[in-house]
């Protein structure tokens, strides 16, 4: 069953009750109330599960106490902390001319798996709309926070103002409506399994590994946006990994340890 078809509680996951009132703390209160999670006093109360807290403002994800692989640090998403955003996605980045930029032209973006938000937040930066479309309840909580946080930062607002999120899944018993056209560009980056070799993934990441688990229904995914109007569809892979079903690729674009898919319409 996909993760969007679960109820949150029935997901490893605790709230702390935050000590001073703000918008991060509202958004939590918020979203413990719409998915009965339950509140602890302290982070680690309940060392079994996942807690959710408020860090410098902001919602993080703490790991559980009995899972120390994982780390002690909230993973947290915070476009204004990050030096990959510090500059605009420039238009010779292979993600850029996977998704088609040319000249000044920036196409729409459906982003089907947003995730932690990097790529959603790099198009945007470029000047693409970007509709960003992620199923997990927990990793849009982290995500919406970013993006709401990053509209009230003068530096960030204009970026933020061009990403839509869209909570939901295409292919869940209540899919959200999708609006696309001839220009769309569809994207996809499943996740990876994670690397064996542990220690080279940062814990951050190894959080949203545990968190999320893999993307079984990754070619399902993809099947479904090749039904939909568009101009092309872009899946993100590791350079060895198989393409995501048996269709060959019109192009490949390739950047150190990424691969870009591109299907053409
Ligand atoms: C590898 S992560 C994406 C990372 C993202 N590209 C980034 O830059 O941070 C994959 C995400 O897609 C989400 N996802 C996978 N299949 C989905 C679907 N059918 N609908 C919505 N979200 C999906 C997962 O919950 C996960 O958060």
């Amino acid at each position: 069953m996909a993760i969007g078809q679960l109820a949150v509680a029935s997901l490893p996951v605790v709230a702390c009750r935050p000590e001073v009132d703000g918008a991060a703390a509202g958004r939590l209160q918020a979203f413990v109330a719409t998915w009965g999670l339950d509140w602890v006093e302290a982070p680690g109360e309940s060392p079994a599960r996942f807690t959710l807290v408020i860090d410098q403002g902001r919602i993080g994800l703490i790991p559980p106490r009995d899972r120390p692989d994982l780390g002690s640090l909230p993973l947290v998403i915070d476009f204004a902390d990050d030096p990959r955003f510090a500059r605009p996605l420039a238009r010779k980045d292979a993600l850029a001319r996977a998704t088609g930029w040319k000249g000044g032209y920036r196409p729409p973006v459906v982003d089907l798996t947003t995730g932690l938000g990097r790529d959603a937040w790099a198009l945007a930066s470029g000047g693409c709309e970007v509709t960003a479309v992620e199923r997990h309840p927990v990793v849009w909580l982290l995500l919406t926070d970013a993006i709401e946080r990053a509209a009230e930062d003068p530096a960030l607002a204009a970026i933020a103002a061009r990403i839509e999120p869209v909570f939901g899944d295409v292919l869940g018993a209540e899919p959200p409506a999708l609006h696309a056209s001839e220009e769309t560009v569809w994207y996809l980056d499943p996740m990876f399994p994670e690397r064996k070799k542990s220690a080279l993934v940062k814990k951050p990441m190894r959080i949203f590994h545990q968190l999320v688990g893999e993307d079984p229904d990754a070619a399902a995914l993809f099947a479904w946006a090749r039904t939909q109007p568009g101009a092309r569809w872009v899946v993100k892979r590791s350079p060895g990994a198989p393409t995501i079903d048996a269709t060959t690729p019109d192009i490949d674009y390739r950047s150190g340890r990424l691969r870009f898919d591109v299907y053409l319409g």
